[in-house]
């Protein structure tokens, strides 16, 4: 794997093949097709500025015309009205019928800046592809490896690890160990990038050298290939005589990557109070007002415990930003039951939530000995746009009726009379 989170790369996987010192030659070697895959207008900041040229055995446009996909239950987050309440759900099953990575994905909400889906598969993808147009993918495994064969090169992805697959690159993703589910962040924002670290300094939370982006490897295989493209929140399918993972050699800046969320380093007060989720942020869309992202990626890893005089889990809060959660493994701090791994929750704008009523008691009458929260690790997909529920995950027997419940009953206070 090459390392460092948005890096110039250059591989090849025969050598020879990487043209040197020019990116179009008259004659690219062996005769490979160049094409660059731009993922920011050509005009974009240098710095903002993410571009590969990929050296293939045919060019990427040998494809018949697009028809109509139909299937899948990925889509674009419907408009209409949206209720204010807090939502959530309990895990989604992986079903007996043989389902891939295409159809196995569900939609549960979106919004202008991204969509979020669950999958839940059981079967490889077998001579399909998948290409999103209208988004990169953040792909958060909870349950069982998955196998990720891009244009770029291959690598395996667990859960408590993440993969980030660029808008356009034609990628599929197999369940190695038969069975897996999780989460996807469909960002149409601005690329996810490491957050700014303001006053923390130049090291801490994501490391960029922990990234890794896979070296260039190649199929050369005549077989019929199905190409899903997602584009304008509709599914389109159309057929290839080759395998699109074609790619023998690659240079430039964007690139899928995975990232592994136990080296995320952790950054939390060591005198008082609990700080805001912010210092979880492994990624961040920005938007186009500085600080208030299209969407952030944070997590609540495993940590220590120690603030003094503290409400230690996160307090009751109403936002601005929207967030919805999810847990890949272990019990989430501010809820004692409901929250399963595989669940996930939704907190829109204003939403008021916070500890249920087990958690506070627990909080206010624990001895604040130094705690480590560990086992854990659960995320939340922060947007500054409302998520819309799809029809779906408003109609699911997964979405649990009482969610409301585990706020009432609190005791009032006791003013002096
Ligand atoms: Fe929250």
């Amino acid at each position: 794997m090459l390392t460092g989170f948005g890096n110039h790369f250059a591989t090849e996987a025969v050598p020879g093949a990487l043209p040197v010192g020019q990116n179009s030659p008259q004659k690219v070697p062996f005769g490979l097709y160049a094409e660059q895959l731009s993922g920011t207008a050509f005009t974009a900041p240098r710095h903002e500025n993410r571009r590969s040229w990929l050296y293939r055995i045919r060019p990427s446009a040998n494809h018949a015309a697009f028809v109509p996909y139909d299937g899948g239950g990925l889509l674009r987050a419907p408009d209409g009205p949206v209720s204010p309440n807090r939502l959530r759900w309990d895990p989604l099953p992986i079903t007996g019928t043989a389902t891939d990575f295409i159809d196995g994905l569900t939609t549960y909400a979106g919004n202008e800046g991204c969509g979020v889906h669950l999958y839940a598969i059981n079967r490889a993808m077998n001579a399909r592809a998948f290409a999103n147009a209208d988004g990169e993918m953040l792909i958060v495994p909870q349950e069982g490896r998955l196998r990720l064969t891009t244009e770029m090169g291959a690598f395996d992805v667990e859960p408590l690890q993440i993969a980030l697959i660029p808008r356009g690159v034609r990628f599929c993703v197999d369940p190695v160990d038969g069975a897996a589910r999780g989460y996807v962040c469909e960002n149409y924002g601005t690329a996810f990038r490491l957050p700014d670290l303001g006053p923390i300094g130049s090291n801490g939370l994501a490391n960029p050298r922990d990234f890794e982006t896979p070296v260039a490897a190649y199929e050369d295989e005549d077989r019929p290939t199905e190409l899903v493209m997602k584009f304008e929140g509709k599914l389109w399918t159309t057929t290839i005589d080759h395998s699109p993972f074609d790619v023998v050699a690659w240079h430039g800046n964007l690139a899928p990557c995975r990232y592994d969320l136990r080296r995320f380093n952790v950054m939390n007060t060591v005198s008082f109070d609990h700080p805001d989720p912010s210092i979880f942020t492994v990624l961040t869309s920005p938007s186009d007002t500085p600080g208030t992202a299209n969407i952030d990626f944070v997590i609540f890893p495993p940590r220590w415990m120690v603030a003094e005089g503290t409400f230690r889990p996160p307090w009751f809060h109403r936002n601005i930003m929207s967030e919805f959660m999810g847990l890949i493994t272990g019990a989430y701090d501010a809820k004692v039951g409901g929250f399963a791994p595989g669940g996930a929750s939704l907190h829109n704008r204003m939403g008021a939530h916070g500890p249920d009523r087990a958690s506070y008691e627990a909080a206010v009458a624990a001895d604040l000995k130094p705690h480590r929260i560990a086992n854990t690790m659960a995320f939340m997909f922060e947007s500054r746009h409302v998520f819309r529920p799809t029809r779906f995950a408003m109609e699911t027997p997964l979405l649990q009726p009482d969610y409301d419940a585990c706020w009432s009953d609190f005791p009032k206070a006791e003013l002096p009379r």
